[in-house]
């Protein structure tokens, strides 16, 4: 559905956050009408930023379904960038989900935004657990319902992936050091989901990677961008990685945090094992897409010498 500009109508929820943000962003870059759904009382200093990009700021609360049914009406698309456990991706996402429904609108882009989880076995990742459970509902609606896979966000290599040790210059890996791992920027995640968003028939999948990178790839790309040589550490096998999960999610089990470090662990075990790999890419979809490289995303400072 067209808005009365004539450009598409998208509606965010979640865009007060990082991606969210960013995809309302790319989507006003794309020539889109963006109406993004906020809690009701959000501080209008956290929503400046979206005003300055003509977004249209609707506050609705996601335990009301009427509320939230009358802030979709119109719109082409609902995309929903929220993060958070159970209450959040499961149950606060369905009432979105039905919102969509009754407000007529007829697609949906879920909350995924993770490595493949579609043929991971329950157990493995908590938080790929609840977007199981979310997948099973969103596939009984009537949408048409399109998840982006990007793999891990590369930016948290800079952080708070336990990937890259730069003050060591050590690049950790557990299992093989040739697994491939799929890695796409926060900037091209929201770019790609803008473009998805916007268009009228999409498959109920999309499989991104501005790059896929083994250990080794990974050390090249640090050494380059951090100026300095690295090497790759095996700290041990995946059975090594599995205990440490067990042991870290005992001594800290952080239950009430999304992301509490035995939670990373889950995810750095998906990719290592090779079982949340992405079998195919969609990259291609949208062939004017410039995708970031890993060495792109840790750094600008190209040119200085490897010691
Ligand atoms: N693949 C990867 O490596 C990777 C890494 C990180 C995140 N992700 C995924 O990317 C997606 C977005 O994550 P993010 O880091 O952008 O999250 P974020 O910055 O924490 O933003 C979360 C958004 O959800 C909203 N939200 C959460 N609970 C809410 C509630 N009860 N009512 C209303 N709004 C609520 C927040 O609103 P307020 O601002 O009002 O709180 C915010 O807009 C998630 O699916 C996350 O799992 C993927």
């Amino acid at each position: 559905m067209e808005s009365a500009t004539g450009t598409p109508l998208i509606i965010v929820a979640g865009a007060t956050g990082e991606l969210g943000g960013l995809i309302a962003h790319a989507l006003r870059d794309k020539g889109a009408s963006v109406r993004a759904l906020v809690r009701p009382g959000t501080a209008a200093t956290r929503l400046a930023d979206l005003r300055a990009r003509g977004v249209e700021i609707r506050e609705a609360s996601l335990t009301s379904v009427p509320d939230l049914t009358e802030a979709c009406r119109g719109g082409h698309c609902v995309v929903s960038a929220l993060s958070g456990l159970g209450r959040v991706i499961i149950d606060l996402q369905t009432n979105l989900l039905k919102a969509t429904e009754d407000a007529g609108v007829k697609r949906f882009i879920p909350s995924d935004f993770s490595l493949d989880f579609t043929r991971l076995p329950r157990g493995t990742n908590r938080n790929l657990d609840f977007r199981k459970t979310f997948q099973e509902i969103a596939d009984k609606s009537n949408l048409e319902v399109t998840s982006v896979l990007n793999g891990m966000f590369t930016d948290l290599l800079k952080g708070d992936a336990p990937l890259i040790a730069k003050p060591i210059s050590r690049v950790i890996y557990w299992g093989d050091r040739d697994q491939p791992l799929d890695m796409t920027s926060m900037r091209d995640t929201a770019a790609y989901t803008a473009r998805v968003a916007m268009d009228t028939n999409t498959p109920r999948w999309l499989r991104i990677a501005g790059e896929v990178v083994d250990a080794d790839g990974l050390r090249l790309a640090a050494s380059e961008a951090y100026g300095k040589s690295f090497k790759t550490m095996r700290i041990g096998g995946i059975g090594v990685l599995s205990r440490m999960i067990d042991v870290t999610r005992l001594l800290a089990p952080q239950r009430e945090e999304v992301f509490p470090p035995w939670q990373g662990m889950q995810y750095m075990r998906n990719m290592m094992s090779g079982r949340g790999k992405h079998p195919t890419l969609d990259n291609d979809r949208y062939p004017d897409m410039d995708w970031q490289s890993v060495r792109e995303v840790l750094g600008d400072n190209y040119g200085v010498p490897v010691q």
